[in-house]
């Protein structure tokens, strides 16, 4: 006995077409016209598209970042995901300086497990190989064991997350041995520290600081330098968070001379700006405040250009939520001290729908390419990413018709705001499947609470093994 769906458009990376899809278990049976309706359960989808669930790779649930911890636990964050039409999130475990990334990958399962309500997986963050280096490298092949095909760099950060090149090179060159990828945060954070200390010396403290002190260009430097330092190694390298146009030249640049670069920006980036949330006049701007900050607002034609002619080959969410009242007001006075990051895991499809897809700059099924196939297949989810037999049956099912008002006050996400408060939009998730079972209903998280399920990934280099 199984689910039917029925009388919808089925939607893949490629093309849209009328079919039933069969769900037996967790896995899609069948995907086809007139399927046979015979003792299963049938849902009707007439006039709704059937897509793979939503792939978030960039969140950070229940983490510890500047003196406080990320809003959303493994929970909350994955049932904002789930009702936002997402189905599973890659999030980061992040090594201790001194640390073992076993000892991390121990924490972070344990947020999870028992927690999760989507499929989860998780990315490695390496910020330390330890004293004896050959056996910090031996960890990043336990990792690969475990089912973390990608590793984190970061290149900001200083004193915190941040390593040096010749630490980075080494990881790359390992990860290249392992046909893992390498994820990037890619700013220049020695030069922004610099740029910081002197607007703290003069006086500018206020969260529109945060902005002016992370230039275009410290994300296009080291935007390069990652990509050539990854050209050396031989490994495969992901930008994270790609933000302007500065560095997006920097990505064309080694997309046009066949590199193994690839790149992923951020809903926020598409549709928020520098000027129109950050003008410099309020303490209501921290709720802005994260890393890459927004730029300029021209920036945004350049990155959905990339976004539609494929320089650009994922849109995830950096989802690191803290509440405005009590967590972003750590750093009143000091913008360095607000906690870094925004509230997004929810409002990623219907965002990339309503402005991509409504505004006639992407297709439907670009926009299933960007928020699920691609998603797949760069961080080695096989049975993810695709309406086809054979794949786990998370199956989105989405009204293109359906109108949406954004809003802190009905939204799952635990923060008390929303980056885009009132916002009308066209598009949304009816109902959704996660391997075969329905867990949002009309709109409404119906599953049981922890039913998520750590993802093994496989190791090919981000698509290019
Ligand atoms: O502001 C952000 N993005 N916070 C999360 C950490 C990161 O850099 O991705
Ligand atoms: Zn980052
Ligand atoms: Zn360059
Ligand atoms: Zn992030």
């Amino acid at each position: 006995m199984g689910i039917l769906i029925q009388g919808g458009t089925v939607v893949s990376s490629e093309r849209s077409y009328k079919a039933d899809v069969l769900i037996e278990g967790e896995s899609i049976l069948a995907v086809g016209e007139w399927l046979d309706p015979g003792g299963h359960t049938v849902v009707d989808a007439d006039g709704l598209l059937v897509m793979p669930g939503g792939i978030d790779v960039h969140t950070h649930l229940d983490m510890p970042f500047g003196g406080t911890v990320s809003a959303d636990d493994y929970t909350t964050g994955t049932i904002a995901a789930a009702v936002g039409g997402t189905t599973t999130v890659i999030d980061f475990a992040l090594q201790a300086k001194g640390g073992t990334m076993r000892e991390a990958f121990d924490v972070w399962m344990a947020k999870g497990v028992g927690k999760a309500c989507v499929d989860w997986s998780l990315h490695m963050a390496v910020t330390d190989l330890g004293a004896d280096e050959a056996a910090g490298l031996a960890e990043m092949e336990a990792m690969v064991a475990e089912g973390i095909a990608s590793f984190k760099l970061f290149m900001a950060y200083p004193n915190v997350l941040m390593i040096d090149d010749g630490l980075m090179f080494k990881v790359m060159q390992k990860a290249a041995a392992l046909k893992a990828l390498c994820c990037i945060h890619a700013e220049n954070g020695s030069a922004i520290d610099v740029v910081v200390a002197q607007m703290i010396a003069e006086g500018k403290t206020e969260p529109h600081y945060h902005a002016l002190s992370r230039s275009t260009k410290a994300e296009a430097e080291a935007t390069h330098r990652s990509i050539a330092l990854a050209e050396m190694a031989g490994a495969s390298v992901y930008i994270v968070h790609l933000s302007n146009e500065d560095a997006l030249r920097e990505l064309r640049h080694a997309q046009n001379r066949g590199l193994k670069a690839l790149a992923e920006t951020c809903t926020q980036y598409l549709v928020l700006s520098l000027e129109e949330q950050m003008p410099g006049k309020s303490w209501e701007e921290a709720k802005y405040v994260f890393t890459p900050p927004l730029r300029e607002k021209w920036n945004q034609e350049a990155l959905w250009g990339a976004l539609e002619d494929g320089a650009l080959s994922v849109v995830s969410t950096d989802h690191c939520p803290f509440r405005f009242a009590d967590q972003k007001e750590l750093g009143r006075g000091d913008f360095r001290k607000i906690p870094n990051g925004g509230p997004g895991i929810e409002n990623r499809l219907q965002i990339l729908w309503h402005f991509g897809v409504n505004s006639g700059r992407l297709t439907r099924e670009r926009f299933v390419e960007l928020s699920a196939t691609a998603p797949a297949r760069i961080f080695g989810m096989e049975k993810k990413g695709a309406i086809a037999e054979g794949m786990d049956a998370d199956v989105l099912l989405w009204d293109p018709h359906a109108d949406y008002t954004i809003s802190a006050a009905t939204q799952k996400m635990a923060t008390d705001y929303s980056m885009f408060e009132g916002w009308k939009v066209k598009g949304n998730a009816r109902h959704v499947f996660s391997r075969g079972e329905m867990v949002v209903k009309d709109g409404e998280w119906v599953g049981a609470v922890g039913r998520g399920r750590f993802v093994k990934r496989v190791a090919n280099a981000g698509g290019f093994a």
